[in-house]
């Protein structure tokens, strides 16, 4: 018996898990269901990722502190996970004691290895928000390719690590404005000590060829940079006990809370955390998206060699979830919540779908909506509850017959297919999986059109032969949802039910059931009506659209210029002088085109209070009256009263612009009262 330990990437606290994260859990839990099937020992733990910056943003921007907030996602992500038949060992949590203490145990590590140094850097510093940026809250161009809108820690186009400070054209995503550079003393990890040890572990079939021979393209013919590893504070975090004002980095106790979590549930179940992390005897596998594969392929292997501890047997690695050929879009409605799409569908769809659709390869899926309607009616609902739901009503009061019948050999023949479809689970390519078990179903049916059980019943002479055809056709039924259960585990579970003997072991598909009575069908599987699937679309639409606004990134200015040029700065005066123009906050109370003026509008200003004045302005060209109507304006309050042919003119706006269609009127900002003084 193999004993296995099995991780997914411990998703953000920050944000909810929506069908682009569901990829990669339903993958382990497919894979983790199957191993527990075959009767290894199987463990599958999974936390969320507590630290960093967008936890303290988002609890500044909410009145709540950082606690509050992972503790309410913690939820919320359980309760999803679970709503997909997700089903973890342990679901832990990067802020806890057991990580903490692991991180020390790996720094001490790191540190005896001299592997730690101290360099004074440059770093971006978002003067607006008044704080150091973390790399996810920089975009810019990248420095190595040129692609824009990239963020500060990685390409995400041509792969490239890089700091933050070597972007091109860096803006905070915080405020959207340049951020400025700064010097804070950081805390290094050199990993090119590591490097004979990484080329070596990362070529040795760890992990899928693409990325390995990417590794070694990318990064592993140079030098490996230092990797960056502490933050200052205010940051939120563990602070580093020999460094006091200085943090890990969340993707320094990010990992380590794969351990971390492993050793709460070795306390929970009387385990020995030794016997998971520090032995040969132990297999690791973490499920990741190619996005990350960096961290775990390079920085983690180094860090568990130098602290003693057990590598990963396998870093399993997927691409990236597309809808309908596109990536997922708010606005679109295709960036579906897992919440969402569960008032909608059912689990079991998207869990046999995407396993339909996933290989060991690094390739990005694609969840075609249509497709994903028929396939699961077709083979789900077509050919695989229907064997049972046709067949198990005729039988119901005999129950299934004590001896097999003659099928054809087409038990037999799945139980010789079940190696082929066990080896394609292991080796991750579901889609291989799924498609042998698909043409069982299909040979399967056949039989049941054939020997037409409904026609049979007519006949009380043929109640032997009945039993015996719906025995088959149940018994095809169960070795299907055998091989189906790591995907369907509630259908495995009903199928147990219906024919009074649970499903446990894969090798229960290799031997027919004998003499069982039956219980109720109870209701396996609905056909998907294209409406829910637009219905579920619309809502996600919805909810997006009631989402804050993401800042708006400002891209570099290039004002030209023409309009110094066309008029050059006045002659210098004192503060004294300036102080003689009595600038005021106004609202136009009133705004009127004057008939007979070919530029004038008439305007009634108020101060506030009873005050008021009457202004000529020359901006009919500019604005219609109704636009002018209520908004504050700025007044040169004291200027002499001027006659005009239309009235007398009590002060003036300002505006800049040449004049004609281009007057632009200066309004203060929200808050800003009549009668107030500019300065
Ligand atoms: O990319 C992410 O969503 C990270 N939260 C994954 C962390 S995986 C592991 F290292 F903890
Ligand atoms: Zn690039």
């Amino acid at each position: 018996m193999r004993q296995i330990l099995v991780t997914s990437a411990l998703p953000y606290a920050n944000g909810h898990i929506h069908i682009g994260h569901l990829v990669e859990y339903l993958q382990t839990d497919i894979w983790v269901r199957f191993q527990k099937l075959r009767g290894n020992r199987c463990i599958y733990i999974c936390a969320d990722d507590t630290h960093g910056t967008a936890i303290s943003i988002r609890a500044q921007k909410e009145g709540r502190t950082e606690e509050q907030i992972i503790a309410e996602m913690q939820q919320d992500h359980v309760r999803d996970f679970t709503g997909f038949g997700i089903e973890f060992d342990l679901y832990g949590s990067t802020n806890s004691e057991e990580n903490r203490e692991l991180c020390g145990e790996i720094w001490s590590a790191l540190r005896k290895a001299d592997m730690v140094v101290e360099k004074e850097i440059e770093q971006l510093f978002d003067v607006e928000k008044g704080a150091f940026l973390a790399d996810r809250f920089v975009r810019g161009t990248c420095p190595k390719c040129q692609s824009e809108n990239q963020p500060g820690d990685n390409c995400g186009n041509c792969g490239e690590t890089y700091s933050p400070v070597e972007l091109v054209d860096p803006v905070s995503t915080l405020s959207g404005t340049c951020p400025e550079v700064r010097k804070a003393l950081h805390l290094f990890v050199q990993i090119e000590q590591m490097h004979d040890f990484l080329d070596e572990w990362t070529q040795s079939g760890t992990l899928p060829s693409e990325s390995a021979n990417y590794l070694k393209n990318f990064f592993l013919n140079e030098p490996l940079r230092d990797w960056d590893i502490s933050r200052p504070a205010p940051y939120f975090g563990f602070e580093i006990p020999d460094s006091p004002g200085n943090y890990w980095y969340v993707w320094f106790d990010a990992p380590i809370g794969y351990m971390g979590t492993t050793k709460k549930w070795c306390d929970l179940n009387g385990e020995n955390f030794a016997d998971w992390w520090r032995s040969e005897d132990t297999e690791i596998h973490h499920f990741i998206g190619k996005d990350i594969q960096y961290f775990h392929t390079l920085f983690w292997p180094a860090m568990l060699k130098t602290a003693g501890f057990t590598l990963p047997t396998k870093v399993h690695i997927h691409g990236f979830l597309q809808v309908d050929g596109e990536k997922m879009s708010k606005s679109r409605g295709t960036f579906i919540q897992a919440s969402t799409y569960l008032k909608h569908l059912d689990p079991a769809a998207l869990r046999y779908y995407y396993a339909s659709k996933l290989s060991s390869k690094v390739n990005d899926l694609d969840l075609n909506l249509e497709e994903f309607a028929s396939k699961v009616n077709s083979d789900l609902v077509g050919k695989v509850v229907n064997l049972a739901s046709r067949t198990v009503r005729f039988i119901k009061d005999v129950g299934l017959a004590t001896e097999y019948p003659d099928d054809g050999g087409l038990f037999a023949a799945g139980a010789a297919q079940g190696e082929k479809i066990a080896t394609a689970y292991e080796a991750g390519d579901f889609n291989k999986a799924m498609r042998l078990i698909m043409e069982l179903a299909d040979k399967a049916n056949p039989y049941v059109e054939e020997n037409a059980p409904w026609e049979l019943r007519k006949d009380e002479q043929k109640a032997d032969e009945l039993q015996a055809v719906c025995t088959v056709a149940l018994n095809l039924f169960r070795q299907l949802a055998v091989y189906l259960a790591p995907v369907l585990p509630r259908l495995a579970q009903q199928a147990g039910d219906l024919l009074n003997a649970p499903i446990t072991s894969w090798d229960e598909a290799a031997s027919p059931l004998l003499g069982n009575q039956l219980n109720k069908f109870e209701h396996m599987m609905q056909r998907i009506d294209p409406k829910k699937i637009n219905a579920m679309i619309e809502e996600s639409r919805e909810e997006q659209a009631l989402e804050e606004e993401v800042p708006v990134v400002k891209h570099s200015y290039q004002d030209d210029a023409a309009a110094l040029q066309s008029e050059p700065i006045a002659e210098q005066i004192t503060i004294d002088d300036f102080a003689k123009v009595d600038l005021r906050v106004a609202r136009i109370v009133e705004a009127k085109a004057v008939p007979e003026a070919r530029k004038l509008v008439q305007l009634t200003l108020s101060l506030g209070g009873e005050e008021t004045r009457n202004v000529f302005a020359g901006m009919k060209s500019a604005y219609e009256v109704d636009a002018l109507q209520g908004r504050l304006v700025v007044l040169v309050a004291n200027l002499a009263p001027r006659k005009m042919k239309f009235g007398v003119s009590e002060g003036m706006v300002i505006a800049s612009g040449p004049g004609g269609e281009d007057i632009y009127l200066l309004s203060p900002d929200e808050g800003a009262v009549p009668g107030q003084r500019v300065h």
